[in-house]
């Protein structure tokens, strides 16, 4: 398998083989990081951060991956540059490519991102933009592995908005790699249909199957996960939280979806998440609409059956696999 110089901007471009590559790749790195093995592989290399969205979990899995692979790390923040400001993302993509040896970037539309690859010399990579969120996907399955011992069959359930980021990605992923992938939302929040279709044909070839469900109950029947996410992503307006609220509060994970689904399901979430009332935001829409949480019950999260924490540590090892292959 050669991924050398590739870009990672959405698993579309990507085979089943090629992430069940990545996904081999990260198991290994994974066990040589608990094993203390070194492996800089990529010494010598740099490569820049630019991030025009907040983040911890990315962000420190881009930068203590590229370290454990021994390359140097430059972080934009969202003031820091002149991306966009003074100087265009095709310049800015010849400016870097002549310096770095990869770059990742974290923003708003995909077509930024896609013009950033299409104008670099060097793998560019996409660390969230609105319509997808690769590198998570590659975690998200790494865990399912690492909890069933296998992805195919899984019967995979998705809670909430899902015409954004994460459910467009989980829908690509689990379509190419045969999960059984269920949309559980009203239907004003299923994804795009022409994503969809694609995402059918793809299922086709895989013997996943694509369902969308308004029922939770009926949704989390024989599920294997029960998946969340936010319910107002980065960049929307704070205006639309009370209609979120209002629409999805029957979709929110609860103690009583899990026990709808298999004894041996799991609750994942790609984080951050509103358990409780414990964040900023949190506490102001909690005290505003009088709720505890939102998208998922405090219960479900703190218990046995949340493997979030796992998953946010497998964002390191899969997203070190990506700039190992690509680099
Ligand atoms: N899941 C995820 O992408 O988290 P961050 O926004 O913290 O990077
Ligand atoms: N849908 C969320 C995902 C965060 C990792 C967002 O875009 O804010």
């Amino acid at each position: 398998m050669n991924l050398k110089n590739r870009d990672f901007l959405k698993l579309l471009d990507f085979t089943a083989q090629e992430i069940e590559y990545l996904l081999e790749l990260a198991a290994d790195f994974k066990q040589k990081k608990k094993d203390g093995v070194p492996h800089k592989i990529l010494e010598g290399k740099n490569i820049a951060l630019i991030f025009e969205k907040t983040s911890t979990r990315t962000r420190c899995s881009f930068e203590t991956a590229a370290y454990d692979l021994g390359m140097g790390v430059t972080y934009l923040d969202p003031s820091a540059s002149q991306i966009g400001k003074k100087e265009s993302i095709a310049d800015t993509a010849r400016v870097l490519s002549g310096i770095y040896d990869g770059i990742e970037y974290r923003g708003f539309e995909q077509k930024i991102v896609e013009e950033l690859a299409e104008y670099s010399s060097v793998p560019v990579w996409n660390g969230l933009t609105n319509e997808f969120h690769p590198t998570q996907i590659l975690a998200d399955f790494l865990t399912v592995k690492e909890q069933f011992g296998h992805i195919k069959g899984i019967n995979f359930v998705y809670f909430g908005d899902a015409r954004y980021n994460m459910a467009n990605s989980l829908m690509v992923g689990c379509s190419k790699m045969g999960v059984n992938f269920t949309v559980c939302s009203p239907e004003k929040y299923f994804p795009d249909k022409e994503l969809i279709s694609v995402c059918k044909s793809l299922a086709k070839e895989s013997g996943a199957s694509i369902r969308f469900e308004t029922d939770p109950e009926k949704a989390a029947e024989n599920a294997h996960v029960l998946y969340t996410d936010v319910w107002v992503s980065m960049g929307e307006s704070f205006d639309v939280w009370e209609e979120r609220i209002t629409d999805l509060l029957p979709y929110r994970v609860t103690e009583k979806l899990m026990s709808a689904a298999r004894a041996d399901a799991v609750f994942m979430h790609c984080l951050p998440a509103f358990h409780d009332l414990k964040t900023g935001i949190g506490s102001e829409i909690g005290q505003k609409f009088g709720l505890d949480c939102l998208e998922v019950e405090n219960a479900v999260f703190e218990s046995e059956k949340s493997i979030v924490f796992k998953e946010a540590e497998n964002r390191m090892h899969t997203i070190k696999a990506v700039m190992a292959a690509t680099v």
